[in-house]
């Protein structure tokens, strides 16, 4: 039997993406520091693929470990990680990239309002290179935007969308 590819999903949510991993037949870690977040990805484990999920409550903040994985996916969540823990968890992101592996992420740049605020932390194009240098680059795109929060409130938005690939 081939051996079942590992995704990992950092601030996973309600796991929409998740259940999209296992659906597409991976092995998923879902890492998530809230509560309700975590109930609803215990839903999915009702199904026929409990062997396949792995859930970890846990804040970004108190990982000390990630397992090898294939592929690593987070949509919006890592400018959540408070600063000063922030260099360490891209570290271990990098390390937890098997040769091939691909990690698709979104980060908040400086001009963002939250980051500017204190509320997240912001990256620049150059510290993500420098995270993922035993990874090439295969999108690194900036968009800034005047656009409303889910409260419908207006924010500034300045988001990097980053994918890269760890070199063999
Ligand atoms: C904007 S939501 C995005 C959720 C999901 N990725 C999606 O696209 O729907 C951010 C998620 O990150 C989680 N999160 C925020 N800060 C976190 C932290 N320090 N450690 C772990 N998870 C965190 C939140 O609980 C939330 O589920």
């Amino acid at each position: 039997m081939p051996e079942v590819p590992l995704a990992i999903d950092l601030g996973c949510g309600i796991g929409i993406e998740v259940a999209a991993l296992l659906e597409d037949g991976w092995s998923v870690v879902a890492i998530d520091q809230n509560v309700g977040a975590i109930e609803a990805l215990k839903s999915l484990k009702s199904q026929d693929i409990s062997d396949r999920l792995q859930i970890l409550q846990t804040s970004f903040e108190e990982l000390s470990h990630l397992p090898p994985s294939d592929f690593i996916f987070s949509f919006h969540s890592l400018p959540f990680c408070k600063a000063e823990s922030f260099k360490s968890l891209m570290g271990l992101v990098s390390q937890s990239l098997k040769p091939g592996a691909i990690l698709a992420a979104t980060f908040f740049g400086p001009s963002d309002d939250w980051v500017k605020a204190g509320k997240a932390t912001g990256v620049r194009s150059v510290d993500l290179k420098s995270f993922f240098s035993s990874c090439d680059v295969l999108h690194l795109q900036e968009n800034e935007m005047d656009a409303p929060m889910t409260n419908g409130a207006m924010k500034h938005w300045h988001i990097l969308e980053f994918i890269a690939k760890k070199r063999a």
